[in-house]
């Protein structure tokens, strides 16, 4: 079976075609960091104009590279929630035109869904397993039991883990996106500041990284501090409260398989600290490829596959949501 994907939450603009048998045939993407840069975060109408320009030249770039003839697909899969409404309207809009005018089914995918299903276009985990998704917009975890059934564990209470590094940068006046900024700079940086790591202690799998933004920023208005330091500090405090929520999870629930995904698993010290955790505490850990822990479209027809097969279709007049949580959206399609 063969589906042609489309991913437009947020900033990145993906298309992916995806064969159950053959794996990945195809798969474009355009970034708009470039866009966005200059404001230090997203500007949700600069996001949505900018994935309607760019969709049908990425279309034409997909069918060229793997010719494949839109007539031969099975379904269109599509992200319906959660992101930039705008945005996902974008995409859900080109996605309902190519199934109409080809005259294909369409499967809706909650884009966390997608995250938590990158590692297996890799190598399949086995269940149940826990997902920490950590991304631009979420930080969470959950408890995966099969596909579709997901239980909430915890999560932020406040900013998402993406969403800190990327206003930390602004802070630091180092431009958009900050994850991979910061990361960099704390390659080069000793973590010396002294800054909190809200609710670490507590024996729930709540987290909260407001806090850690805000003594940041007196670190910056105190002047003369090192960006480096001050993002491997920043980055430490971060992953120390990561490493202890994922180990409290594993802790509660029993199971001891991790998968960690979404934007930030690109990062270097999450990667690198995770693998020493996973041998210290023997636990199974997944990551998917970094091309994979940022959003992509691969990840969307992965998904989606999986729910055509469970017989999910889309009504015609399906509309996108700014947020329904994953929890309600696996029931509700499954
Ligand atoms: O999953 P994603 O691509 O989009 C959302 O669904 O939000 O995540 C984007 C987030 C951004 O906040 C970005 O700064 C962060 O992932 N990110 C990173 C790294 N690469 C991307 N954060 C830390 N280290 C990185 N290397
Ligand atoms: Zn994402």
């Amino acid at each position: 079976m063969l589906t042609l994907a489309v991913e437009t939450s947020c900033d990145e603009t993906a298309l992916c075609i995806y064969s159950d048998e053959g794996g990945v045939i195809g798969d474009v993407l355009l970034s708009q960091a470039k866009v966005h840069f200059p404001y230090g975060g997203i500007v949700p109408e600069l996001s949505a104009r900018e994935h309607t320009r760019n969709l049908l030249p990425l279309l034409d770039k997909l069918l060229k590279e793997t010719e494949v003839d839109l007539r031969g697909l099975d379904f269109i899969s599509f992200t319906l929630t959660p992101g930039l409404i705008l945005s996902l309207v974008v995409g859900a809009s080109f996605a309902k035109a190519v199934a109409y005018l080809f005259k294909k089914p369409l499967v809706p995918v909650h884009h966390l869904e997608g995250h938590i299903y990158s590692p297996f276009l890799e190598r399949p985990i086995e269940y149940p397993f826990i997902a920490l998704i950590v991304s631009g917009g979420h930080t969470d975890l959950f408890l995966v039991e099969d596909f579709g059934r997901y239980t909430f564990l915890g999560g932020t209470l406040d900013d998402a883990v993406g969403e800190s590094y990327d206003k930390t940068a602004k802070l630091m006046g180092l431009g958009y996106p900050g994850g991979p900024i910061i990361d960099r700079l704390a390659s080069e940086g000793r973590s010396i500041y002294n800054l909190p790591r809200p609710m670490i202690e507590e024996d729930s799998l709540n987290m909260s990284f407001s806090g850690l933004k805000t003594a940041v920023r007196r670190v910056v208005e105190s002047g003369g501090y090192s960006k480096e330091d001050l993002s491997a500090s920043f980055q430490s405090a971060v992953m120390d409260v990561l490493e202890k929520k994922s180990l409290l999870a594993i802790e509660k629930t029993g199971v001891k398989r991790l998968a960690v995904v979404g934007g930030v698993s690109a990062n270097s010290e999450l990667r690198r600290r995770f693998l020493a955790l996973s041998q210290k505490h023997n636990f199974e850990l997944y990551i998917p490829h970094l091309k994979l822990s940022t959003d992509n479209a691969q990840m969307i027809a992965y998904a989606g596959m999986e729910r055509f097969k469970r017989g999910v279709i889309a009504p015609e007049d399906i509309n996108p949501e700014a947020n329904i949580p994953l929890e309600v959206f696996g029931r509700l399609w499954s």
